[in-house]
Parts: structure tokens; sequence; C-alpha cells
């Protein structure tokens, strides 16, 4: 069977049962800032699942791309994705537990449509907790359509409760449908740790609101809320050993061999994650989002990174993340047309990312390989040096020390990280008369762009500039500086673009005590002269800790400072204006 086939029949099946065809919502929710990305069919039904009435009617179904990265740690097993499609159908106060259990049984099992082995399927149900009842009734709902009692499993919360997909909203109890893929006849007693059992469909009986102080509220109507992994049942009705053998894989494994010149079948770990991060990724770019340092384009970032390291391993030493475009068009262009559409945009953004890491990586790899090389241990001091001074990602730091077999104190980098975070909140010694409010993280984020800013404006407008004044607050950054003249709007924009570039390179932000005399020598700004003492801490953006001079920006100041660029987030400019004949006015803003 293809995946069009069966994203077909799926929908025909509940169009038969009177259902309404949606169709998918994007991957980056629409008008909802605070989740990153769409996990789930639901999202864009939690109103409806609230009681407000659906213009469609009271049973829904729809094929939803998601994105999770929750499990990001398991892909590269047979099942796991960060990116794909699930099949889902809705009750929205209409039908309940009997119709949906019955219709997902008849949907896998009748010859007519999915035809899979009966004697393949496991169930999990609701088990009891402290506050919730177990769900016979869906057990007794399987045991009536034939399901042996042994192959029913109750399990607590963390198993089988869907939602909320924040802190607040639609949730309840649920049933999970499990298929056997060992090559073993299916055990008669179905142990949920197995990992030969892989969920393929869930059903969710969202009968609570959970509310934001953690009380679970009777909702107004009982819903049902479905969602079927579209690659696992794919793989499962062809009788395939993963989700990555089939079509909606097997073009980007073949693209992979041909770049890497090695065989899937030797390197399945490599292979499944390259695929799966870069088909995401693309996806996303599909829709406009920029590689960046926060939020939804962090995670992008952290998706073409994570790949491309994972090239680097299979030793491809091209860039070669967006060659993986081609396949994905192949495969979806026909029902994600956006994949298509922006395909100069995605290629641009793929291989100007790679670019950027690859630089990154071979800093970090060479100095992580010195380091290792006559050492069996790693501590934490040296991984957060490594992290302060390269901007290294983290979590590549964990995974090559985790490769290389060498022992590293994880909780002593824990200690380190949350140290110098104390230290440089409590760095403030006064110095720094500008005058910053709070030690809000948002300020402190805003007391390292004004650094920036301040250099880049010399840097545009000449060395005359000198600042005036400074004022920090949680929602912007004020800087006054001396000039003649009011600066073009191209001026501004490029000082802009520079401290968003700074921001970009990942700077390490590094402080250094020493006398007045040796931070003027090594060429650091200094305002207000006169009230220093003999000894001045200094900051450094940019700079290597053994060759200080080399910094972008270098200025005396009591901090505190964020320890790298690359939390900043995105630099805009919202207002220039004169405040007095000679002095000038900055109003700018992180996002
Ligand atoms: N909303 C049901 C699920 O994602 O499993």
């Amino acid at each position: 069977m293809t995946a069009n086939e069966l994203r077909e029949k799926f929908l025909k099946f509940f169009e038969e049962r009177e259902h309404k065809i949606l169709p998918s919502s994007s991957l980056i929710p629409e008008n909802d800032p605070t989740v990153l990305f769409t996990t789930a069919g639901m999202h864009s039904l939690i109103p409806f699942l609230l009681g407000e009435k659906h213009p469609a009617g009271s049973r829904l179904c729809k094929i939803q791309e998601c994105l999770r990265t929750d499990d990001i740690e398991k892909v590269g097993d047979i099942a796991h994705l960060t990116f794909f499609e699930m099949l889902g159908n809705w009750s929205l106060g209409d039908y309940f537990k009997k119709e949906a259990i019955e219709w997902s049984y008849e949907f896998l099992t009748a010859k007519d449509w999915l035809n899979l082995d009966k004697d393949k399927l496991a169930i999990t149900c609701f088990g009891n907790d402290k506050q919730f009842s177990r769900d016979e009734e869906s057990a007794q709902i399987w045991e009536n359509l034939g399901i042996a009692k042994n192959r029913i499993a109750f399990l607590g919360k963390k198993d089988n409760w869907w939602g909320p997909i924040n802190d607040a909203g639609p949730c309840g109890p649920d049933t999970e449908i499990f298929y056997w893929v060992g090559e073993s006849k299916a055990p008669e007693v179905f142990d949920p740790q197995n990992n030969n059992w892989v969920e393929i469909w869930n059903n969710v009986f969202m009968t609570y609101n959970k509310t934001k102080e953690g009380n679970f509220e009777l909702l107004q109507q009982k819903n049902v809320d479905t969602g079927m992994g579209l690659e696992r049942t794919l793989a499962v009705i062809n009788h395939l050993p993963s989700v990555f053998e089939t079509e909606l894989f097997l073009p980007l494994i073949k693209q992979l061999e041909l770049i890497s010149k090695k065989k899937y079948e030797n390197y399945p770990r490599e292979f499944r994650i390259i695929a799966d991060h870069l088909k995401a990724a693309i996806f996303l770019l599909s829709e406009k989002l920029e590689p960046s340092n926060v939020e939804r384009g962090y995670v992008l970032r952290r998706l073409i990174r994570r790949a491309v390291r994972f090239g680097r391993l299979l030793e491809i030493k091209e860039i070669f993340s967006f060659k993986m475009l081609a396949p994905v068009i192949e495969i979806y262009g026909n029902v994600y047309p956006l994949i298509k559409e922006n395909k100069d945009f995605i290629e641009e953004q793929l291989v100007k990312e790679e670019e950027k890491f690859s630089k990154t990586l071979l800093k970090g790899m060479n100095i992580l390989e010195k380091i290792v090389e006559n050492q069996k241990s790693f501590s934490g001091k040296q991984a957060f040096d490594l992290y302060q001074s390269y901007g290294f990602p983290l979590e590549l730091i964990k995974e090559i020390i985790k490769e290389k077999d060498i022992r590293f104190d994880e909780k002593e980098f824990e200690e380190e990280f949350k140290k110098h975070q104390e230290l440089s909140r409590t760095a403030s010694s006064g110095m720094f008369k500008g005058g910053l409010t709070t030690h809000s993280e948002k300020a402190i984020k805003y007391h390292t762009a004004t650094h920036l800013l301040h250099r880049a404006l010399r840097d545009v407008l000449g060395e005359e500039v000198e600042q005036r004044g400074s004022n920090i607050n949680e929602e912007r950054l004020r800087f006054d500086y001396s000039c003649s003249k009011k600066p073009t709007a191209e001026q501004l924009k490029k000082i802009e673009e520079i401290v968003n570039e700074k921001i970009q390179e990942n700077l390490s932000v590094i402080k250094k005590e020493m006398s007045l005399k040796e931070a003027k020598e090594l060429g650091a700004i200094g305002l207000f002269e006169d009230k220093y003492g003999e000894r001045v801490s200094v900051y450094f953006i940019g700079g290597e800790e053994n060759n200080l001079k080399t910094a972008y920006s270098k200025e005396i100041c009591g901090g505190p400072h964020v320890i790298n660029t690359n939390v900043l987030g995105y630099f805009k400019i919202i207002k220039e204006e004169a405040v007095s004949s000679g002095v000038r006015r900055i109003k700018a803003i992180l996002e």
C-alpha cells in the first residue's frame, strides 16, 4: 500500500461514517505563540473540544503534519521521528468510547480496509491513579471485540493520559493500540516494555479541562481525539522493518548513500537521524521559518546542525544538507506544495546554516580532540570552557564525549554553568553607572546587547561616538550617545545588521580583572574614567581567552552579562531621536 492510498483510505473510512474532512493546519501554529509547533491534530481544535461549535459539525477527520522533539534522542530506532503525519478522527460531543474503539479496530483489521493481523494487536488502557479510576469500560469494549485479556495492559497517567499540550487545556485518559513487529510469533502476554510492540494509534477520551491551577474540571461535552502515525502504520502494513524503509524515507536514504558513499545497512542510526532531521528542517523552512538562537528558530537550527554533525561522522566532507531537498520534493511535493514553492529559500537557508556550523564544528572539534587525546576523563569545567569560548552546542559536547567513551562529570558541568550564571548575575560592582535597574535575565541580555550596539555605533559613525547614558528595563534598552549629525536610515540599518551578525556568531562573553592601564592598552572603551579605581573588570565579547585584544567589543564594566551572545535573539532598533544638542538616543528591543 502506498502512503497516498493509506491517507485516502483513512479519510474515506471516516467520511463514510459522517466525518467532515479538514485540511492539515500549518506546522507553526497560527496565532498561538505559547506552543512552538503543531504536535498533534487536535491543536487547531482546542476551542471546539472545550465546547465551541465547529462550523463543519461534530465529526471531523484530517491528516496533520506534526513536529515533536521530546523524543529526539530516540530517533534512530525503528519507529521514532521528529516530523510525522498523523491521521486523526474527532468527535466533538458526539460518539464516544464504543464507536471510537470499534471503528479503530474495524479500520485496522477488516479485509476491505487495512487487513492487519488481529493476533498481532495489543492494547493499553488507563489504569487508576489517586484521582481517576481504571478505564474498565474501554477494556471491556476491546475484550468484546476479541482482544485477549492478557493482551490488554493498564498503565498510569504517564502512559495513558493525553494532554493538555500546554499547562492547561483539554485532556483525558486514552487507549493505545500496539502492533507486533518482531520476527517471532507475537507473545501471548503483552509486555509494553518490549520494543517489538510499536504503538500505531491512540484514542483519547477528552473529558477534562486541566486548569492553570492544576485542577481537572469535567468538560461540558465528551470528546474523542485520535492520532494514528502514518509512517508507522505504512511500515506495518507493508511488513517493513522500520519507518525508514517506507516510501516516505527511502528516497532520502538512497540519496544519502550516494552522498556518503556508504551503505545504510552499515550505519542505520546515522542515516535515520540525518534523514529524519533534515526532512523535519525542510518542512519548517517551507513555512519560511529561519534558523536562529531562540525558540522555534533554535529548534530548526538544532535539527540542521545535529544532522550535519552525523553527516560528518559518515565522513561527508562537503556541504550536503541541501541535497536532501530533491528527495523530499519527490516524496511530498504533491501533498505539501509549500516545499516546492519555497524551494529556493529552503536551499539557501540550508547552505547558509551548514556553512556557519561547519566553521564552529571545526574549531570546537580540534580543541575537543586535543583535550581528549591524552585524557580518560573530561572535566565539567573543560566542557564549560568549550561551550563558553566557542559557542559549541552543549548537547554536541555531551554526545561526542559519550561516543569517545570518556568519563564526564555532567553534574560538575551543571554546577559550573550555574556558578557562572550566578557570578555574572551578582557581578554588578556598581561600575556600570548607566542604569541597569533590574537583574532579570531579559535585562542582562539587554546589557550585553548595549555593548554590541555601542561598538557597532562606533564602527559605522566613527570613534568619536561616546556613551552619554544608558538605561535598561525588561522591555527595551535605551542608549544615549554623542553625535553631531543625525544618522541616516542606511547607517541605522547597518548598525542593526552588525549587532545581529555578532549575535549570530555565537560570541563568548569573557570577564577579566586587570589594572586600568592594562585595560586601556587592550583598547577597552572606558566611561567616566576618573571614577574607576586602580583595578577594573573588562568584558570582552568575541575574544579568545589567550588573545583578548582581538575581541570585537572591549568595555570596562561591572556586568552582569550573558555568557554567550547566542541567547540574545533578534536585535531591532525601534527609535532614533535627538535628546539635546549633540546627543542622540536609540531605543532597541530584542525579539
Ligand atoms: N492527540 C492524540 C495523540 O497525539 O496521540
